[in-house]
């Protein structure tokens, strides 16, 4: 068993990786948490290939289940989903000794955890992340949240769960494209962690290396956020690194409507980033070609029309990560070496402009 262990001021929690460790899970829970009701939330894609079996175990091992299922997709992020979950729960009489596992990618993980965050002002919590984002990201390091309309992610909590259970067989049942798109967030975290973690990536050359090394993946990507969110839990510092990509990619993700997953947008904003960057000379020559290359060895996409736009420098002025009148992107100097480039909102149309006009 691959473990990592994540070491708050308020909380200590491991994050176990096995193949075939769903075969267990009844055993794992009841090491974690003493018998009690439980809400397992999973999605109507997730819920059909998985949560009859963990349910199954868990009332051998002496809990109560109670199975909600919301619909597949981020639209479920939304406040009705919240409030019907929530209404649920209280109608089958869940108290603060009860818990609530999330069962599924980061959309059931955002979902799950924001509502065991606010029912009765808290309730214990465990993920099971199903999708490679959830395994490698999502599920560690405490973020919760839902969309309100266009706003991703405006309503949230930091609430950290009991512990997560990764078991990377699920992903033979998740299509190539979301295998891709976690792998997005794969390479962002090699590129931001260390020269050891970017080679490891070299040996994926298609959705099947990344199938059959995920163990590794995960456990390297979990344990690289986890040293930063042991550092700066709330972001207020170092935690800003793992936005790497995501200033532009959320940009794109948005103006997409939804034909652009989360992993396929950050892929897109870190290559256009680190061009600005290595052609201005602060990152290093050829860095942009190495991302590339490993990107384009899964079929993520490189380049989208809505670079550019006016659109698009609207959606990055009005993002919610700005702080007083400042964006901050983070790129790297080097692999291994990420920085921070500052610069006022109101002028990132004109830098961009400037450096991709020479
Ligand atoms: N909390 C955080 O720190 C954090 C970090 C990154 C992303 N996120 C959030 O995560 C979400 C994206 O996560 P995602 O890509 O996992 O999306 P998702 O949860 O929508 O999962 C992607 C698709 O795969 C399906 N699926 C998941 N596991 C499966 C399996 N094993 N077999 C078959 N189908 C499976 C889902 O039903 C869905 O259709 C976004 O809402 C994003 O905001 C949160």
């Amino acid at each position: 068993m691959a473990r990592v262990e994540v070491q708050l001021p308020t909380k200590q929690y491991e994050v176990q990786i096995e193949n075939g460790l769903l075969q267990q899970i009844g055993g794992l829970i009841e090491q974690t948490w003493p018998s009690r009701q439980v809400a397992l939330i999973s999605d109507t894609n997730v819920a059909p290939l998985y949560q009859a079996d963990i349910t199954e175990q868990l009332v051998r091992h002496g809990f109560q289940v109670r199975e909600y299922t919301v619909p597949a997709g981020e639209a479920s992020k939304a406040w009705p989903v919240i409030a019907d979950l929530a209404t649920k729960m209280a109608g089958d009489h869940f108290t603060r000794s009860d818990g609530v596992i999330a069962l599924g990618g980061g959309v059931v993980g955002d979902l799950a955890g924001f509502v065991a965050s606010i029912y009765m002002r808290g309730i214990s919590f465990i993920q099971i992340p199903t999708s490679l984002l959830a395994q490698v990201d999502s599920s560690v390091g405490g973020k919760t949240a839902i969309d309100l309309g266009e706003a991703k992610n405006i309503l949230g909590t930091f609430y950290q769960p009991d512990a997560v259970f990764i078991d990377p067989t699920t992903l033979t049942t998740l299509s190539d494209r979301y295998v891709a798109e976690g792998y997005g967030e794969i390479v962002k975290t090699a590129a931001l962690d260390s020269t050891d973690f970017w080679h490891l990536t070299e040996q994926i050359n298609s959705i099947d290396d990344i199938r059959s090394h995920a163990t590794e993946l995960s456990q390297r990507s979990i344990g690289y956020k986890a040293r930063i969110v042991m550092a700066d839990e709330k972001e207020s510092g170092q935690r800003q690194l793992l936005n790497f990509g995501h200033t532009m990619g959320h940009a794109i993700e948005l103006l997409a409507h939804g034909k652009l997953a989360h992993g396929e947008a950050v892929s897109i904003g870190m290559v256009h980033l680190m061009q600005v960057f290595e052609d201005l000379k602060l990152a290093s020559t050829g860095i942009t070609a190495a991302i590339k290359e490993r990107l384009q060895a899964v079929g993520l996409p490189l380049d989208s029309p809505l670079l550019g736009t006016a659109a698009f420098y609207d959606k990055i002025k009005n993002d919610k990560k700005n702080k007083n009148g400042k964006l901050n992107l983070v790129y790297l100097q080097a692999i291994g070496q990420p920085a921070i480039y500052s610069i006022p909102t109101d002028q990132v149309q004109a830098f961009f402009n400037e450096q991709t006009m020479d």
